[in-house]
């Protein structure tokens, strides 16, 4: 397993729509995943998708099972590996909560999501994956699937007046603004 560098926004990298995974199970999906949690959990993520390690594929992680250190206030979900994923919206129900990207360091808006989804993908076995999820959950799931459509959060921020530097909006919180 290796940290991999995780790309910021500017590179164009980030904008491409990633192509669904078609072979399961490979020593290389493997060793992709595996980068994928060490390079989520050295930076504390919610999730991350692959594209922001510049592999572009419908490869997302999410999740660890317990409080994220930089999201203290959020439940914590269970960790998931899930590929070729889909989101169904259930109910038009919008929230507005708290974003932030490790591709976008140091920064946090105020994002509307779909308050309650159901994702369905597959693992990286090729075995199916179907699940409801809502609120903090809910979110990390499309955040992380909007990079496999070229998608950063800023992209879908509506009131500018609620996006700022994460040391000025919540002092205090560990946000890898180091790098
Ligand atoms: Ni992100």
């Amino acid at each position: 397993m290796t940290v991999r560098e995780i790309l910021k926004m500017g590179d164009q990298r980030l904008l491409l729509t990633a192509p669904a995974v078609t072979a399961f199970d490979t020593p290389e999906l493997h060793t992709l995943v595996a980068d994928l949690l060490e390079t989520m959990a050295a930076a504390n993520g919610a999730g991350l998708a692959a594209p922001q390690i510049g592999v572009n594929l419908q490869v997302v992680i999410f999740g660890s099972g317990q409080v994220n250190p930089r999201y203290p206030h959020e439940p914590p979900f269970p960790q998931t590996i899930l590929l070729n994923p889909v989101i169904t919206p259930l109910g038009d129900e919008e929230q507005e909560g708290w974003e932030g990207c490790l591709s976008v360091p140091g920064m946090r808006a105020i994002v509307p999501r779909w308050q309650h989804i159901r994702y369905t993908g597959v693992d990286v076995l090729g075995q199916p994956i179907e699940r409801e999820a809502e609120g903090f959950h809910a979110r990390v799931v499309q955040h992380e699937c909007d990079h496999l459509i070229g998608k950063l959060y800023p992209m879908r921020v509506r009131d500018f007046s609620r996006f700022g530097f994460t040391s000025v909006l919540f002092p205090g919180l560990d946000d890898n603004t180091d790098d």
